[in-house]
């Protein structure tokens, strides 16, 4: 059905500029941010032959992600990812996606991953002590070996502390080229002898080393070690039928049953180990430099956390209880949302507010966006927890806070996430101060994931 609407107002983009604007290339957060203000609720433009929607009205994203979400695929972009991802969850369509989101969700039960918040807790108190007073670290750095950690042993029972090095300086190199992977011609591209881009097929093939040889020891030793891995290499399809002839002809090894093969656990091993262990971080250095700024606000996180621990380590039940860490937490995901960005392609027309994006139209959906708009936050720009009382909650619509996204591709590590944040925040509260080294330029970088472009160099002080 062809409908004939005119398109939303937009940007009128020069060849050159929509070359430019190009996420990544330009500064991307500043362009939709100018293109928000100045159109409205739906802008659309055009970018290198792509027609593009951006979304900023709550319920129209509900509408995209929750109602009609079956009119919608992941954005070529992200299906580009599948050359790191393969077809894991985050990457994968249709049936495979159910099957693999049915095999996957008994790992991240919330009964189930209350076990992980020991280990969680387990490696703060590492990352703690291993500082000094008055020193001086990367503190972006310093969650990220964190996070990746803990992924790691909750999720592959693998101490990577000791590859951190290695498996970091592998996912830096895969993520810095991830922009480059989505233009086109990013298969040739990746072929000529430009350093960045040798770099980043080196460094997916480490990648893909270190998790190979995790599924061959699994296999070799044929133990359950009650983790995501074990459960990926025993999981059973009720419905073998369901599985694409894809993914068979993509296999390693031959399957048995609705088992899953080397390659598809691989490909879900490196789903999560990337979409658990990046954002996370990011999420928890934000915080650290929101805390830094608002002096206020640390010492109240601090009389929280020390009223309610009394000096032990935090556990899994006191986070009932550390309600301020938690409102400091969405607050800071609220300004820095680690997701920045979700898309969709349209497979039919679809009609939206008074207009309709046609066939193939890519919309986009901004967190970052959306969670600063002055019409759902008060002083949008301020840090202030204190804004997350229950009736604020109540009163917010729905998806004008969409951090995790929403509807049946909402992150499935969410509740894995919020523990993760609330019991890391609540253990290195409980001993550290942390201030942003004066004039360090603090830049963001919207990759994948919203990072810190220059790092976060903070001094951390004893309590
Ligand atoms: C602060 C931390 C996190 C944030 C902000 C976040 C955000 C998101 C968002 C927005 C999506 C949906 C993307 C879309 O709809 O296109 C998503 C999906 C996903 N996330 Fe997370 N995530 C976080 C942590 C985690 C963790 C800890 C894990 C695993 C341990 C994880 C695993 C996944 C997976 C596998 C998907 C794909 C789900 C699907 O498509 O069915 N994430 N995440």
């Amino acid at each position: 059905m062809t409908v004939s609407v005119a398109a939303p107002p937009g940007p009128k983009l020069s060849l050159m500029a929509s070359l430019l604007y190009r996420p990544g290339l330009g500064n991307p957060l500043e362009f939709f941010s100018d293109v928000a203000r100045t159109y409205g609720d739906i802008a659309s433009y055009h970018i290198a032959g792509e027609q593009l929607f951006l979304v900023n009205d709550p319920q129209l994203i509900k509408d995209i992600l929750v109602t009609h979400h079956k009119n919608f695929t992941k954005s070529r972009g992200l299906e580009r990812t599948k050359r790191l991802l393969g077809n894991g969850l985050l990457t994968s369509e249709g049936a495979t996606h159910l099957r693999q989101r049915r095999l996957l969700q008994p790992a991240f039960h919330r009964d189930r991953i209350a076990g992980y918040g020991r280990t969680m807790v387990e490696y703060a108190d590492r990352t703690r002590r291993s500082w000094t007073d008055g020193a001086t670290l990367d503190i972006a750095r310093e969650m990220n070996r964190l996070t990746l950690s803990v992924v790691g042993k909750t999720l592959f029972d693998a101490d990577v502390e000791s590859q951190a090095a290695e498996v970091g300086e592998a996912l830096t190199g895969v993520i810095e080229s991830f922009w480059m992977m989505l233009l086109p011609f990013a298969d040739l591209l990746e072929r000529l002898p430009v350093p960045k881009l040798r770099r980043a097929r080196v460094a997916r093939a480490r990648l893909d080393r270190i998790i190979y040889g995790m599924i061959n020891e699994r296999r070799a030793s044929g133990r359950d070690h009650g983790d995501l891995l074990s459960m990926l290499l025993t999981a059973q399809d009720d419905d073998p039928s369901a599985r694409s002839t894809a993914d068979l002809a993509r296999s390693h090894s031959t399957s048995r049953g609705g088992a899953m093969t080397d390659q598809q656990v691989r490909d879900e091993a490196m789903t999560i180990f990337l979409a658990g262990h990046e954002t996370t971080a990011n999420a928890l250095t934000w915080t650290w430099y929101l805390l830094s700024g608002a002096p206020h606000v640390a010492s109240k996180l601090h009389d929280e956390v020390d009223r309610v621990l009394r000096g032990r380590l935090p556990d899994v039940a006191d986070i009932g209880s550390l309600g301020y860490v938690e409102r400091v937490v969405t607050e800071s995901m609220r300004l820095y949302p680690p997701a920045w960005l979700i898309g969709r392609r349209a497979i039919a027309d679809y009609p939206i507010g008074s207009y309709v994006a046609a066939a193939r139209s890519i919309l986009i959906m901004s967190p970052y966006i959306v969670q600063r708009d002055p019409r759902y936050y008060g002083e949008p720009e301020r840090f202030n927890p204190d804004r997350w009382t229950p009736e604020f909650k109540a009163s917010l619509p729905k998806f004008a806070y969409f951090p995790f996204g929403g509807g049946p591709r909402q992150c499935i590590g969410e509740s894995f996430a919020w523990m993760e944040l609330v019991l890391i925040v609540a253990a290195i509260a409980q001993q550290w101060d942390l201030r942003l080294v004066p004039g360090h330029p603090v830049e963001l970088q919207p990759l994948i994931t919203l990072r810190a472009k220059h790092g976060m160099r903070m001094t951390v002080t004893r309590r």
